[in-house]
């Protein structure tokens, strides 16, 4: 039975978070050490539109018409098929795994959704290109939290280092010299909406406060973009420090993500930062390959659930 298989990585978010909600610039990786994987398998004998889908790692086991309609797992399969033209979706199975932290702001929905997109438009006969696969897995965004700005299904889509200023086309960075992060877990799940729609409420409550906040992390990424590209990462390290104190004055940083910031400072690294929606989920830090070790270890000693370090270019 011919399958059709894709994959997508993880993400983190370097620069800018929040702030690019509101038009300023972030920067956000690949992290390829974790990936989303969709396998579609033709069921010659299912009827049409039988579509059976398997995500074990939700525990999930149901047929398609049975899901929501705008059940994410579903709405990717629907808007695949909507794209091509199809009617009636010849039976099939699809199976859905993810080694990326669920809820953690490594990008595990954006990097489900293409993984699907990307196996159900092979299985249908007519792979998507990436820019239509990113502009699909941008209204499936929506369903996870309401306004997103774009970023993450462009860094997943692509699979690149990308400079991102909401309703533009993205910008791919080159990574002069490759530099290495430690990325810490809290283990709390990292509730993007409500993390989104309090920073808004406080926005609304004091704009010109929120303004200068974010024009501030704009700056930070630009500066970033900057010390990336002319290959002088040492100067990512106080913008990092710069751009968390940013995010704690946003009202996004939580005393475990406080714990685990200041465990990777005091092991070593030049500078770390919660990183994705905050509240949870993960937290970076800037090392040498050297001492990625030691911090690594800090974090695990701090309470982290999981640690990954990662080389980004190279
Ligand atoms: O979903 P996360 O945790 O990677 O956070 C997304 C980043 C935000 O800037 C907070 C929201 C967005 O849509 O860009």
């Amino acid at each position: 039975m011919p399958a059709f298989s894709a994959t997508a990585p993880g993400k983190i978010i370097l620069f800018g978070e929040h702030a690019v909600v509101y038009g300023r610039p972030a920067i956000a990786v690949p992290v390829t050490q974790v990936k989303a994987r969709a396998i579609v398998t033709a069921n010659p004998r299912g009827q049409p539109g039988q579509v059976d889908i398997h995500a074990p790692d939700v525990g999930l086991n149901a047929g398609l018409a049975d899901l929501p309609k705008d059940h994410p797992l579903a709405t990717a399969v629907y808007l695949a098929a909507e794209r091509l033209q199809v009617r009636r979706i010849p039976a099939c199975s699809l199976k859905v795994t993810s080694t990326i932290p669920l809820a953690a702001g490594l990008g595990s929905g954006a990097a489900v959704t293409v993984a699907i997109l990307r196996a159900f438009s092979a299985f249908l006969g007519n792979p998507l290109p990436d820019e239509q696969v990113s502009e699909l897995a941008f209204e499936v965004e929506k369903l996870h939290h309401g306004t997103p700005s774009g970023i993450d299904n462009n860094v997943v889509t692509y699979a690149r280092p990308v400079y991102y200023v909401r309703g533009e086309p993205m910008q791919v960075i080159t990574i002069t010299r490759p530099f290495t992060i430690v990325i810490g877990d809290t283990g709390i799940p990292s509730p993007t909406a409500r993390a989104v729609s309090d920073v808004r409420q406080a926005w609304e409550g004091n704009r010109d406060h929120h303004e200068a906040l974010f024009d501030s992390a704009g700056a930070i990424a630009d500066s970033a973009r900057q010390a990336i590209e002319s290959g002088n990462v040492e100067l990512l390290g106080p913008l990092m420090d710069a751009n968390h104190g940013l995010l704690v004055k946003m009202g996004v940083s939580c005393p475990e993500l406080e714990h685990l910031v200041k465990a990777a400072r005091t092991a070593g690294a030049f500078g770390a930062k919660l990183s994705g929606a905050g509240r949870g989920g993960n937290m970076i830090a800037l090392v040498t390959p050297e001492i990625a070790n030691k911090v690594a270890n800090a974090l695990q000693n701090a309470g982290a659930v999981n640690v990954l370090t990662t080389q980004v270019g190279g």
